[in-house]
């Protein structure tokens, strides 16, 4: 097969909020950069985000970073690494404002402030009550967001490639990164982005479960990539469950809805959250909401036929309200739920929404490995940003509007980092070895060639349906040890997918396969991680691992106060510290506790 070389600067896989922040930086500062998309820009995942950026502006409550940088350590659960959550918080408002300068149309407060909102587990004054901290843009702040930071790169010169997928990632036997190979999904071209530097900003891979808030697109092929190139994956156990999807249909329904005032109701009317979270009740932390929901619906409270969703109240709102600040929900819910929420409560039920773990980084975008003795050791050329990266600012549970803030701090963060060293002359092109392609040639090769395998689509659902049951909101010993097994099952089923006649197919069936081989060492990764981690934290809460004096909400700090790292290769874990100390000297580390709301 012909393989065409293009060369670049720099070359970023995703061009959502991460990879069009990034590619700002490197475009403004004159490096050529490719930006490699599988779907227009505008179309990324980032364009679902509802709720808002957060940032400790405090246009209507009183705000800082250190009430911030303490929200986001607690909810991590004490997994998030200080030193990163300290640069991220310190940041919010620069990323923010520079937004604003970009021409993005926040909404407004009376005095011409960008307009904030509360958010679960956000809070003034280290947890005592609610603060408005996530500035929003109605209810469709990402995209507000993907439009300014689109027309930006227009401006500078970034060159998109648009319906290209990354296949893999180019390393020299040294391990350093030389780039990618990609597919035109429109002709089936292969080509090698040979570059200096290459960023992964791919986004998540909420699609390896069945019932999930992601895009179809969600597939997590950097994540992938990484793991196929002998990169480990950081903390893939810690997956959060959106309180609200739709029930039956996934669509997120944002927190900003609580945000504004909305009460979770079960079948008696009642407001359970007040059971469990007295002090924050509706706007606690999401993996606290998501766990009080299923314990409603398991315990017989859930509403609807099969007692099998809770319900969403706004209908105390003004209907100007709900028009100004969540129009898109009000039309969501018409469109998904049948219902009008000026009148009516929306069904809804916890679904998959995103991925704390993820490429191992540090707080300047670099991937880091451990080499020599040394945890965190940077990979010659390679930065990832965004949901795919792991730097580690969400541990075990995040916050919500921390999201769109990682991206923004870190897609900056790593595209200045590539212009430091480029202007250091820390970068260079090295050499290609002649066999950089085979990898991806083989993977095209073998796909192409199969005759009689398994069905891409049966081998995808059966992956899905597996971790829905044995990776859930709640999890148990037994499920976990057979997930392990069913996903083994499923990785091996997968080495032998067929895409049917070739002669009828067009790219999108080569497409959704070669996804599938991301999607399958994600499942394996997580499925993997969670059977070994014996304690619960965050987001990973198991049956034979309960709340008790000696083990605050289940914890075991003693033995897995630890980051998770799995490698692809023979499927094994290592683990590495948490960093339990901030970036400056005169902030103090934020001491561990039992986590309550
Ligand atoms: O609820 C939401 O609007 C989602 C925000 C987030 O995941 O950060």
């Amino acid at each position: 097969m012909n393989v065409t070389k293009r060369t670049f600067d720099a070359v970023i896989v995703g061009a959502g909020g991460a990879g069009l922040r990034a590619a700002l930086q490197l475009s403004e500062s004159g490096m050529r950069t490719a930006v490699l998309t599988k779907v227009f820009p505008t179309r990324s995942h980032t364009v679902a985000a509802q709720g808002g950026v957060a940032a400790s502006l405090g246009n209507t409550t009183e705000d800082n970073w250190h009430w911030h940088m303490y929200d986001t350590v607690k909810g991590s659960d004490w997994l998030g690494d200080q030193d990163a959550i300290e640069f991220m918080v310190r940041k919010a408002n620069e990323v923010v404002i520079e937004l604003e300068h970009f021409g993005m149309p926040f909404d407004r407060t009376d005095d011409g402030k960008i307009y904030q909102r509360p958010f679960g587990g956000h809070s003034q004054n280290y947890g005592q009550s609610p603060v408005m901290r996530s500035c929003a843009a109605a209810d469709r702040t990402g995209h507000a967001m993907l439009h300014a930071l689109y027309q930006r790169n227009v401006r500078a010169n970034t060159q998109f490639f648009v319906e290209w997928m990354a296949l893999d990632l180019l390393r020299n036997s040294a391990g350093d990164v030389l780039g990618v190979t990609a597919m035109e999904m429109e002709t089936g071209e292969i080509s090698i982005f040979h570059s200096m530097a290459t960023i992964f900003a791919t986004g998540g891979a909420g699609r390896i479960y069945y019932s999930s808030t992601n895009a179809f697109i969600n597939t997590g092929d950097g994540v992938g990539m990484a793991a196929r190139a002998g990169i480990p994956l950081e903390d893939m156990e810690f997956w959060q469950f959106h309180p609200t999807g739709v029930a039956g249909a996934g669509v997120l329904i944002t927190e900003g809805v609580r945000g504004e005032g909305g009460i979770l109701r079960n079948d008696a009317g009642e407001r359970f959250m007040e059971r469990y979270a007295p002090n924050l009740k509706d706007l606690a932390s999401r993996d606290v909401v998501s766990r009080s929901m299923v314990t409603e619906i398991n315990e017989g409270r859930g509403c609807g036929p099969d007692k099998d969703y809770v319900m969403l109240d706004i209908t105390h709102l003004s209907p100007e309200t709900i028009m100004k600040r969540l129009p898109g929900i009000r039309e969501i819910s018409i469109q998904f739920a049948g219902v009008d929420p000026i009148k009516g409560l929306i069904p809804v039920v916890p679904t998959c929404h995103y991925q704390m773990g993820g490429i191992p980084t540090n707080f300047r975008g670099q991937v880091v490995v451990p080499k020599s003795g040394n945890p965190n050791s940077p990979v010659p050329g390679f930065y990832a940003a965004g949901e795919c990266a792991c730097a580690s600012v969400h541990g075990a549970n995040r916050l919500g509007t921390n999201s769109l803030l990682d991206l923004l701090v870190f897609g900056k963060s790593s595209g200045e980092t590539v212009v430091e060293e480029y202007r250091a002359g820390n970068l260079s092109l090295k050499a290609l070895p002649a066999d950089v392609a085979d990898a991806s040639l083989a993977r095209i090769a073998r796909l192409d060639g199969q005759k009689g395998g398994e069905s891409v689509h049966d081998v995808r659902l059966t992956m899905q349906r597996t971790m829905q049951k044995h990776a859930g909101v709640f999890r148990f010993n037994d499920l976990l040890k057979e997930g392990v097994t069913r996903i083994a099952e499923v990785a091996a089923r997968n080495k032998r997918t067929e895409i049917g006649d070739k002669s009828m197919v067009w790219n999108t069936a080569r497409v959704e396969a070669l996804e599938l081989d991301n999607l399958v060492e994600v499942a394996s990764a997580t499925i993997v991680s969670a059977e070994a981690r014996k304690e619960s934290r965050g987001a990973h809460v198991r049956d034979d691992a309960p709340d008790t004096p000696e083990r605050p909400n289940g914890r075991d700090d003693s033995k897995w106060l630890k980051h998770s790292l799995w490698f692809s290769a023979g499927s094994r874990l290592e683990y590495k510290p948490v960093n339990l100390t901030p970036l400056s000297p005169d902030v103090e580390s934020i001491a561990l506790a039992k986590r309550t709301y």
